[in-house]
Parts: structure tokens; sequence; C-alpha cells
């Protein structure tokens, strides 16, 4: 049964796009500083926060960075397309205009306008409970299953409006999502990946052997298990089973993948993996990750939205979000002064 119904706004909005960065109206911080001057010196000019490594806080520049990033972008020849080694803006394949969100009383989206540019990682960020999880569930319409949930607005999908135009089982196929939690089924290797395939009424052996094959590849786990597919999954460590799920998620050929916090139960070196499959699997999807790790967020996205409070503060190209932000408090949570 679907619980959350979605109104339509009774005032039209307008998506604030990644290109126009402005501060949103009617801000309670009306005297937020003008762009290069949002904050204090730390964050403008090269930037500083603190990043916990191995329980001890330590300073971290933003800047070297945010010139890595530009660098790789040129090694992969995106410079062509974008000036100044920024990333192009690329057209939306989903969007979100003038979306209200409302767990019963309690106002937890606040007219958020954003959109979500094709075969690019956009990072939303923001402190707990800014509401992060709830648009990524608003997205694929896990939000359905809250009792007392109501959104007013719209969420497109390849300009289609995802809650009137598509069907809902159509929809979860097209945008795909992965947890903070890997949650295997407890099954084979092989059937947590068949699972949604056959699902979806695929049942010829050798269809899903390829399915299979090819999702395991996708997500970069192929050779560590090819030879344990029908060994139980929930055998396997955590950085395993988090990228078996991300195989999951890929065997129904996803147009969209949405993380939450997805690599936050990890070690190091399973979060670098799946950091380093994240930028590969944006030449084929669309991701939209939730993410507490500033510096992941500065690594793997291309767009980073900072949310606070409900409402979404800013939005932007990652590297002027975290280097040149319009707004103070923007500024402010970059560089760990709150959060
Ligand atoms: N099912 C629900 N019923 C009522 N309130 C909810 C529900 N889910 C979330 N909320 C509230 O909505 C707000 C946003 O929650 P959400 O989980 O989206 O935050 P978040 O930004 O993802 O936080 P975190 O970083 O801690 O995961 C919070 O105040 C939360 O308590
Ligand atoms: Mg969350």
């Amino acid at each position: 049964m679907t619980n959350a119904t979605l109104e339509r706004p009774t005032k039209k909005r307008f998506a604030a796009p990644f290109g126009s960065r402005a501060a949103k109206a009617g801000d309670p911080f009306a005297d937020a500083p003008a762009k290069g001057a949002a904050a204090d010196g730390a964050v403008a000019d090269g930037s500083v926060a603190a990043e916990t490594v191995g329980g001890v806080a330590q300073a971290v520049s933003y800047a070297p960075r945010v010139q890595e990033r530009a660098a790789r972008r040129v090694e992969d020849g995106a410079q062509l397309a974008a000036p100044a080694g920024k990333a192009a803006d690329a057209p939306a394949k989903m969007g979100v205009r003038g979306l209200n969100l409302y767990y019963k009383d309690f106002h937890a989206l606040k007219n958020i306008d954003l959109e979500f540019p094709v075969n690019q990682v956009t990072a939303l960020i923001g402190p707990s409970g800014c509401g992060k999880s709830t648009l990524l569930k608003s997205l694929n319409r896990m939000n359905d299953l809250v009792e007392g949930c109501r959104i007013e607005g719209e969420i497109t999908l390849d300009g289609q409006d995802a809650y009137r135009s598509i069907d809902v089982n159509s929809l979860r196929r097209r945008v795909g999502m992965v947890f903070q939690q890997p949650n295997p089924f407890p099954m084979s290797v092989y059937d947590n990946v068949a699972f949604g395939p056959r699902t979806h009424g695929i049942k010829k052996r050798d269809q899903l052997d390829e399915i299979v094959e090819q999702s395991l590849r996708d997500a970069a786990i192929w050779d560590e298990l090819k030879d344990r597919l029908k060994k139980n999954a929930l055998g396997l460590s955590g950085g395993q089973q988090q990228r078996l799920c991300i195989a999951r998620a890929l065997a129904v050929r996803p147009e969209v993948l949405l993380m939450d916090e997805s690599t936050s139960a990890l070690d190091p070196i399973s979060t670098a993996k799946i950091e380093e499959l994240v930028g590969q699997l944006k030449q084929k999807y669309t991701v939209i990750m939730v993410t507490h790790n500033m510096l992941q967020a500065l690594r793997v996205s291309d767009k980073t939205a900072f949310f606070l409070l409900g409402e979404m503060v800013e939005a932007g190209d990652t590297d002027d979000i975290f280097t040149n932000p319009h707004d103070s408090r923007t500024a402010d949570y970059v560089a760990g002064r709150f959060g």
C-alpha cells in the first residue's frame, strides 16, 4: 500500500541548475558573504578542514586536491568539453522542483530545487538529520513505505514525472539504491545478483550467467568472487558484501544509482575500492551519493549540494563548493566548523 502522496506545488518554482549557484532567497542568513568572501580565509584561499585519521584530527588542505582533480580531468580529456578544468554541465538525468516533504507534521525537506546531471556523480552533504537520506529515498519512492509521509512538488527522471508518469516498479528498477550497511540476502553470491533479474522474469540460465558476471565485473569484484559464486554471501567480508550489493543493484540495469553513505561502515582499503568504482560507474550511470566524508566528496563527485535543517543551502561544482562557496554556512561546514 502506498502511504506517501505527491501533491503539485501551489506555486511553480524553477529548478536551480548547478551552473547558477546562488544562495537561496529568503535566507535567514541574508547577509551571507558574496562569492569569494564566504569564508574567513580558511576555505576561500585553499581550505583547511579537520580529517580524523586513526583517531587523530589532522589539518587537511582542499586546494591541492582540487588541483589534482583538474589534472585528472585534463588527462581524461574532459578539458575539451569544459574550460578551466571544470566538468561540463551535462543535461539533468533527474530533477527535483519545489520539493517539500513532511513526516506527519514535521517538515523534513523545504522547497528543494536541484538537478542531477547525467553520467556525473553528485554528492549530498550536510550534518546529521538535515534530510539527505530523505531526499535520496524520495528519488526512487522508498518514502512511499513510510506512514504519514507526504510529498509536494515534482521529481523527474528523463523529464518524466517519477510519481505520476512512471510505474513505481519501473522507477525502482531504473533508480537503484545501495545502503550504508551491506545487506546481502542470506543466499549464494550468484543468487544475490540474479535475484533482481529473476524478479523481472529472466529465467534462462545462460542469460542469468551473463548478467551475474557482467554485474560483478562492473562492481569490481568478479576476480575475487568468480570461484565462490555458490558460497553464501554472508561469509564475505564487509567490503566484499558492499560491492556485492552494488553488483546486485547493477544487475537490473539501472540508470541512476543512489548510494547512502555506502562506505561509512568499511575499512579504508574497501572504501578506496568503492570510490574508484564510483569513478568508473559514472560512465554508464548517474550516481547520487550521500557522504559525511568531505574528502570523499572531493575525490569522487563532480557536483555537491549542501543541506542544512531540511533546506538546500547551496549546490554547484564540487571544486567551487569546497574552495569558494557562496554561503558562509557552507564554508563553515566544509571547513569542519560544525556538523
Ligand atoms: N520515517 C520517519 N518518520 C519521522 N521522521 C523521520 C523519518 N525519517 C527521517 N525523519 C526525520 O527527518 C529528518 C531528516 O532525516 P534524514 O534521515 O533524511 O537525515 P540525514 O541527513 O540522512 O541524517 P544522517 O546524516 O544522520 O543520516 C530527521 O529529523 C529525522 O528524524
Ligand atoms: Mg542519512
